[in-house]
């Protein structure tokens, strides 16, 4: 088990950024180490490092301190324990200033690579891991807005939900974000992890990228999708009680989706498809990281080696078919590893 200290060497030796928590910088390098070309966000521009998750400055735009908690009565399957510890580097308003700092000292000793939005000068394209130009300066302002002014300047996007109701801002830049505002009695602390979980996501791809975490106005700014995938299936197949089937892109992407939550060590554990979404290039991501926990030898025990195939995609499929979005790959998806993990059991 490298420590943290061998695994922020390591990552500076690559040319990678070294902030965030440990769990951030495990993923970082273990992504950098298998896949450096396959990522969805990955064009033009060159550095060391091909590969663009320009993603978890999520969980390093955060780092709660956990102190305003008051339990959520909804998502409460969650069950992991540690919680952000991750208090290194902020961008809710509350600790900015010293994450500044921070950052800028260390910008001295490694010219390059910083953590919160407001501090990052390296700030090129949107394939860099860090946040671009644009978004920087557009969470100069989304990342201090007061719950009113999201409230009463945003429109909604999608439903409004039990947890909260995400909305559609426009940074000066002219970019559309999605802010996701909580309840105001959610915890801080759970707010944290659900962007840090995102964000571990967000570094293989398959989730929108974490802008800013606000702990004491209770948002998180992400990157904005298009529309779940049953507004989708629903404007493609618009006969009520017809099947919609998906195509088998969708469902490898889904199936792949998953497949990756269990490399990031994330299970999303909220198979509802409108979790599901499309971003403007059609591809699907995965949102909504309320109900997530740490794949932990536990977690294996109990599920196996691939705890999203079980859980998250298992869920999907059944969510699915009440829309009547038909995906037989998934379902063989998931029998074909339930077969073989009840089968193990049995040894
Ligand atoms: N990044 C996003 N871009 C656009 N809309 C989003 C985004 N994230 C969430 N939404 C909209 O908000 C809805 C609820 O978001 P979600 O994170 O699932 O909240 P909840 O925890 O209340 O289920 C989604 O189904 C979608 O319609
Ligand atoms: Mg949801």
């Amino acid at each position: 088990m490298p420590t943290v200290v061998q695994l922020r060497s390591q990552l500076e030796a690559l040319g990678l950024p070294t902030t965030g928590k440990k769990s951030i910088l495990e993923a970082r390098l273990s992504k950098s180490n298998t896949s450096m070309v396959d990522l969805t966000n990955s064009n033009k521009k060159s550095r060391t490092r091909k590969t663009g998750p320009k993603s978890f400055h999520a969980a390093v735009a955060a780092g709660g301190d956990g102190s305003d908690v008051s339990p959520s009565p909804r998502k409460k399957r969650r069950t992991g324990r540690k919680s952000s510890n991750s208090s290194a580097s902020s961008s809710s308003s509350s600790n900015k200033k010293t994450s500044a700092k921070k950052a800028s000292a260390k910008k001295k000793a490694a010219s390059k690579k910083s953590s919160s939005p407001d501090d990052d000068e390296d700030s090129d394209s949107d394939n860099d891991d860090d946040i671009n130009v644009h978004e920087k300066s557009d969470m100069k302002t989304l990342s201090k807005l007061t719950r009113q002014a999201i409230e009463s300047k945003y429109d909604i996007s999608g439903k409004k939900g039990k947890e909260g109701t995400t909305f559609v801002a426009r940074g000066k830049s002219g970019k559309e974000y999605a802010i996701k505002l909580f309840k105001a009695t959610k915890s801080s602390a759970k707010i944290q992890r659900e962007a840090d979980f995102q964000a571990l996501a967000a570094v293989h791809g398959i989730s929108p990228r974490v802008m800013a975490v606000n702990t004491t106005q209770k948002y998180i700014v992400m990157e904005k999708l298009e529309e779940t995938i049953v507004d989708f299936m629903k404007r493609k197949y618009p006969t009520q009680g017809e099947p919609r089937p998906l195509t088998n892109e969708q469902q490898d992407r889904i199936i792949e989706i998953c497949e990756k939550l269990d490399e990031a060590k994330v299970v999303q554990n909220d198979g509802n498809p409108l979790n599901l979404m499309l971003d403007t290039n059609g591809t699907l991501m995965v949102i909504d990281f309320g109900f997530a926990k740490k794949i932990d030898k536990k977690v294996v025990k109990k599920r196996g080696s691939e705890p999203n195939i079980n859980l998250t995609l298992w869920h999907f499929h059944r969510q699915l078919r009440h829309y009547k979005i038909m995906g037989p790959k998934l379902s063989e998806r998931v029998d074909t590893y339930m077969r073989r993990f009840n089968a193990s059991r049995k040894k």
